[in-house]
């Protein structure tokens, strides 16, 4: 059954918390906890928010969305964006590989990030992808090197490092010169010359990406400004700027109250910046895609106080969601339950069972606590949550669930403990002689 329409993805029904038609406590009981649980219905929803604003906002300029893997790299994901006809926004070879594992065609392939190895350069060269995102002059000699021994010529855009501060966290603020990513405008327009006069090289593009969980518009104007400036410069020089990618970051609104900018807004000033300018535009969202339409579930194991601390621990830790911890996320969390007489709300700090205080999934939290043995709801992991995971404590992975109406799919496992260890060994000195 399709997803009811205008039904939000997760909602209570007679006080039971659903992922569209399925209650959350039925699939906790098929697959145990900690899990996670993905609405198709939602995510195809976010796809068709950002694609039909584009559209309409852009009519004239192809365009190519590239699904940023990072944000939540499960093949079943991939494939339903691949189907609606994403491409894949990558930054290694085990993304490249997974890409193509979930049928998304090389033409349709982007690769980012500051550090690519040799190997992964040649795997994207004989793949055939669609442009690599060079960010310094140094990689740009190692592509050509790669293209020129593989005897393939390599499309690259070059990533603008513009100097704008995106206003989000400083670990995922990636625009200012003092971050690693991408090159100044002078760096830049030698590296195009250099690239146009190279034989193994196509220079097809600019790019950029200044950050994630951009909440603000100003940073997204000042960055398009700054990017089409360079492209209408280069191209009078006589190098053609054929292809535009504005990257991802477009925020969402976790717990705080604050509004979120929208892909109308978005589309409607990148439109103002590309006027006239005949290019394909690449996008390379993740969270916007994904974040709202995954849920964490967990069991609360007990209720605990040290001093004047109340603690909820919980079986879900910062290894199924890091967000709180590296960037003091707040993540709503709920009951999956609601009682009839529900505990007051009070003060919580909402922690995992992982040895180090860092591990908690909200401090000093309001919430009506469920009771040991219930279970808790953490809303908006979608993105970066299963993706950041770790068997850290040598836990297992926790599973992944993808809900479309009333069916069900296990769409990952829970690592099965014998697989926590199933790449390492135990070298024959240390075999001889049983432990004393
Ligand atoms: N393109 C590039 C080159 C990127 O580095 C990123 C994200 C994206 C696109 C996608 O950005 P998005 O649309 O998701 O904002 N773990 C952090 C976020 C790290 C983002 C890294 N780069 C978090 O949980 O907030």
């Amino acid at each position: 059954m399709a997803a009811r329409k205008n039904l939000p993805p997760f909602h209570w029904r007679r006080g039971v918390l659903h992922a569209e038609e399925i209650a959350l406590p039925d699939l906790a009981e098929r697959v145990g906890t900690p899990f996670y649980c993905y609405a198709a219905g939602a995510l195809e929803t976010a796809w068709h928010a950002m694609a039909d604003a584009l559209e309409r906002a852009l009519p004239a300029h192809p365009k190519l969305i590239c699904y940023s893997l990072k944000a939540n790299s499960n093949l079943a994901l991939i494939r339903l964006f691949g189907r609606e006809g994403a491409g894949a926004d990558i930054v290694s070879g085990g993304e490249l590989a997974r890409a193509l594992k979930a049928k998304i065609p090389p033409r349709r392939i982007v690769f980012s990030g500051v550090g690519k190895t040799v190997e992964e350069m040649d795997a994207a060269l004989a793949a055939g992808i669609h442009m690599f995102n060079v960010e310094s002059p140094a990689e740009l000699e190692r592509l050509r090197g790669r293209a020129k021994a593989l005897a393939r010529r390599a499309p690259i855009a070059l990533r603008l490092n513009p100097d704008i501060d995106a206003r989000t966290h400083e670990k995922i603020t990636t625009g200012r010169a003092e971050n690693k990513f991408g090159m100044d405008g002078r760096t830049l327009h030698e590296l195009a010359r250099r690239a146009h006069a190279a034989a193994d090289l196509d220079l097809v593009g600019l790019d950029l990406h200044i950050g994630s969980q951009i909440m603000t518009r100003a940073p997204f104007d000042a960055a398009f400004g700054a990017l089409v400036q360079h492209a209408r410069a280069l191209t009078s020089a006589g190098m053609p700027i054929a292809r535009l990618d504005v990257g991802g970051g477009l925020g969402i609104a976790y717990d705080k109250p604050t509004r979120a900018p929208d892909w109308r807004g978005y589309a409607a000033l990148l439109a103002r910046h590309v006027k006239g300018l005949p290019c394909q535009l690449i996008f390379e969202p993740g969270r916007a895609l994904v974040a709202r339409a995954g849920l964490l579930v967990g069991r609360v194991l007990e209720q605990k106080r040290n001093g004047r601390k109340q603690f909820l621990i919980v079986d879900a830790s910062m290894n199924e969601l890091m967000r709180p911890t590296l960037y003091d996320a707040d993540h709503h969390m709920e009951a999956v339950v609601r009682r009839r007489a529900p505990a007051q709300p009070r003060r919580w700090d909402i922690v995992g069972p992982i040895c180090e205080s860092g591990d908690f999934l909200a401090r000093g939290r309001m919430l009506r606590a469920p009771a040991a043995g219930d279970l808790l709801a953490i809303f908006d992991v979608g993105a970066y949550g299963a993706a950041l995971g770790s068997h850290y404590n040598s836990r297992p992975l926790a599973p992944e669930v993808l809900v479309q109406g009333d069916k069900f799919f296990l769409v990952r496992h829970r690592t099965a403990l014998h697989k926590l260890w199933h790449n390492e060994s135990v070298p024959p000195f240390l075999r001889a002689r049983a432990a004393r």
